[in-house]
């Protein structure tokens, strides 16, 4: 039986892409995650029984054990997700993703490196690794400016952007140097199921909910390019099976929203859904962002024409699955909005050094 290794596999979109890759594929996943604050095992309890899902928590630092699964499991492939994620996060303390985004991601390629070479014949001509990355990568655009390409040069801006960008040219180091397989995605602002309450769209859900105010930064201008987390993942299947060696595949939703917009877009399905409050009364401006980027749009022409792939859902028929799912999990929500959690919303939202209130807007 074929077995793929994912690593970030208990996280948002690992999750998602771990649920669709088993509807989807007959190979096995081996699922490889830390488990830190955002990974979460009970996004996966509908195949935690599966055979076909085998989890082991680890860190992608450990080469050991990174050695050991692959020798004893020998994947056909290895989609890397594991990745600190949080923009904010990497602002207030960047060394955890200088450790995973980029040391981890070096060390991961290390051990496959090691692998891949001891490979022979067809196991080895068929071999991939897929790392997926962001368009944060590419920096910020003017509002006249065409989406990111492929060929747009990079410019993070980030802690967090700087850490992926990093680990994109180490994976392009990789193949260029030593020949491994890769592929890479560079992929826009992600939304759906079991995305971890600190990202904006569940953390405007969340509260709007449970009547808290809905923390909009700056003046709300800028601008994301959203995409439904299933189309990300059959995006992955797809460059995965079918993509060029060595390319990179900018994946986006063709659907650019300020993020003021995006904010009373949840309201007003929120009205729909569960009538009553007004939530729109709940929207605070608060203070920007650092060196918050202003426009993120991305060119999905090489994935298309080349791939044939374009997303399923548009934006609104996406965000209606997205709070309907919230409103339908208030266990998950629940269990993962405790404890370190508030510790996270008093630091970014409350605190001195935190996110004041913006006054006058
Ligand atoms: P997430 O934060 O929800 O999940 C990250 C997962 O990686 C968690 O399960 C965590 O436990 C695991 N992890 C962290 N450090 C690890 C380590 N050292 N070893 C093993 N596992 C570790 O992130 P996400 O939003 O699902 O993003 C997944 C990937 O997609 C990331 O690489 C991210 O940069 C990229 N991406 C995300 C988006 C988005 O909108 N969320 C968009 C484009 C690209
Ligand atoms: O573009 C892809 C990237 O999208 C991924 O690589 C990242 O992993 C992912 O976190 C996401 O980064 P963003 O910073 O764009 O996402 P976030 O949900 O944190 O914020 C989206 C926008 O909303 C951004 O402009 C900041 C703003 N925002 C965010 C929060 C949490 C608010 O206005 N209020 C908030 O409380």
């Amino acid at each position: 039986m074929q077995r793929v290794l994912v690593t970030g596999g208990a996280g948002f979109i690992g999750s998602n892409f771990i649920l669709h890759w088993l509807k989807r594929e007959s190979s096995s996943v081996i699922n490889f995650d830390k488990l830190t604050y955002a990974g979460n095992l009970s996004n996966l309890r509908s195949v935690m029984a599966e055979e076909r899902h085998i989890f082991i928590k680890g860190d992608i630092n450990d080469r050991e054990l990174l050695a050991k699964i692959l020798e004893s499991c020998q994947p056909c492939a290895v989609i890397h997700f594991a990745a600190e994620s949080h923009v904010d996060r990497s602002i207030h303390g960047a060394e955890e993703f200088i450790q995973t985004n980029v040391v981890g991601t070096f060390n991961l390629l290390q051990e496959v490196r090691h692998y891949w070479t001891q490979l022979e014949g067809d196991k080895k001509r068929s071999f991939r690794f897929l790392h997926v990355s962001t368009d944060e990568v590419y920096g910020s655009l003017g509002p006249e400016d065409p989406p990111f390409s492929e060929t747009t040069a990079y410019a993070p801006n980030s802690p967090y952007s700087a850490s992926k960008a990093s680990a994109d040219h180490l994976v392009r180091s990789f193949h260029h140097t030593y020949g491994i397989p890769t592929l890479t995605t560079n992929c826009s602002n992600n939304y759906g199921p079991y995305q971890f309450p600190e990202k904006l769209i569940p953390l405007i859900i969340h509260n709007a909910i449970s009547g808290l105010r809905l923390p909009v930064y700056g003046d709300g201008q800028n601008i994301r390019d959203w995409l439904y987390v299933t189309d990300h993942c059959e995006a992955i299947r797809t460059v995965l099976n079918r993509g060029s060696i060595g390319h990179t595949y900018n994946i986006g939703g063709e659907s650019e929203q300020t993020n003021l917009d995006v904010v009373k877009g949840i309201c007003s399905v929120l009205s729909c859904l569960r009538p009553g409050p007004n939530y729109e009364s709940l929207i605070e401006f608060v203070a920007d962002r650092p060196g918050h980027d202003r426009r993120y749009a991305v060119d999905i022409s090489k994935i298309h024409q080349a791939l044939r792939w374009s997303p399923c859902e548009s934006f609104l028929t996406g965000l209606r699955k997205t709070v309907r799912w919230y409103l339908d999990n208030p266990d998950w929500v629940q269990a993962v909005t405790s404890g370190a959690y508030r510790d996270w919303i008093d630091l970014n939202y409350k605190s001195e050094s935190g996110r004041a209130m913006a006054h006058g807007r």
